[in-house]
């Protein structure tokens, strides 16, 4: 099996598990690091609308919390190939230098995979020099 097969099945499987009773919207994402594994989470609602996490953020506070922080490739699993919400997608960038080879590969219900890079999807991310003020 391909890399890449292997992180959109990781997608789609961990999407079994995504907690959202508000929205009914199952999202599975997947993240592949540069330590070569694979590092996973669904999006998990609350009652309190505002603290709703996405599967990307959950994916990488996995893959963070295990020691890794740069991101190779993303698999993103919903049922309409919906793709990464801006949050989401400048915390991605947070993990790579490299963006313009970052793959997010969206995926729905019926199979059909749709790729972006991830200097695609957010060009021109925040930055700032956080030591230049007095
Ligand atoms: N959601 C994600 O998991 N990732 C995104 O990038 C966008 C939105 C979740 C949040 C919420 O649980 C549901 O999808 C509907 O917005």
């Amino acid at each position: 099996m391909e890399l890449v097969d292997a992180l959109i099945e990781s997608a789609r499987a961990v999407r079994a598990n995504a907690y959202a009773p508000y929205s009914v919207y199952s999202v599975g994402a997947a993240v592949r690091g540069a330590d070569g594994k694979t590092y996973t989470g669904c999006n998990v609602e609350n009652v309190s609308f505002g603290l709703c996490m996405c599967a990307e953020r959950v994916a990488i506070g996995q893959m963070v919390s295990s020691g890794c922080r740069k991101i190779v490739e993303v698999a993103v699993a919903t049922r309409d190939g919906g793709t990464p919400c801006g949050m989401c997608r400048q915390t991605l960038a947070e993990f790579t230098d490299e963006p313009e080879r970052v793959t997010v590969w969206l995926v729905n219900d019926a199979g059909n995979r749709e790729s972006f890079s991830l200097a695609e999807l957010i060009p021109n991310t925040f930055r700032a020099d956080f030591g230049s003020e007095k």
